[in-house]
């Protein structure tokens, strides 16, 4: 699939079906993540892999609604940064994630990304805390978000260039 329409169809998918995803679907979204740029080249990220369907239950309540999806995923890769490598940790893990979230498409599978950092989890800890207390990741090593992953269960529809908020690109002055 070309790139630009590769962008149009990348979409959030929040339905899977209860098809696995293959350990070569898995290392190539890993790979897609391990490939991205990072400041200074520091390579800040870990990437925790779960697959354990009572751990994606317990990842689905990591937010109030906004991560049920794991429920029923796949599998879900938690994107960490090593603050102490870098101060762009978040860029890196986020552009990270943006590969991943395209190799899904690229494969046929769907993601959403679960934004974790600056947010709660329903008992009012962070969402980071409630993570960290199954995934044990040390302190310097912080949360980003959580990619979900699965095989569609329906696909909304791709992107057009209709939506494009041309008006946002301004040209030497904003
Ligand atoms: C930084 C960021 C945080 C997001 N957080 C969530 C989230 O916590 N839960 C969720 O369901 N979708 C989340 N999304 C997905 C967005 O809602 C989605 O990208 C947006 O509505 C556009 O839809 P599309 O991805 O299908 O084009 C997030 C996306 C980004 C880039």
């Amino acid at each position: 699939m070309e790139l630009y329409d590769l962008l149009h169809n990348r979409r959030s998918v929040r339905k899977y079906t209860d098809a696995p995803i293959t350990e070569a679907q898995l290392e190539m979204i890993l790979k897609a993540g391990l490939l991205s740029p990072t400041s200074h080249n520091s390579k800040p990220w870990h990437f925790i892999v779960v697959r354990d369907r009572e751990m994606l239950k317990y990842l689905s309540d990591c937010r109030v609604g906004s991560a049920k999806m794991l429920e029923n995923a796949a599998c879900a890769i938690a994107v960490l940064g090593d603050q102490d490598k870098t101060v762009c940790w978040t860029e890196d893990c986020s552009v990270a994630l943006t590969q991943m979230h395209l190799m899904t498409e690229a494969l046929g599978l769907g993601s959403c990304w679960i934004q974790c950092r600056l947010r709660e989890a329903p008992d009012g800890r962070p969402t980071e805390e409630y993570v960290r207390e199954k995934l044990g990741f040390p302190q310097n090593v912080r949360l980003e978000a959580i990619l979900s992953i699965g095989t569609p269960d329906g696909h909304p529809a791709p992107h057009t260039d209709d939506e494009l908020l041309l008006e946002r690109i301004h040209h030497e002055k904003f």
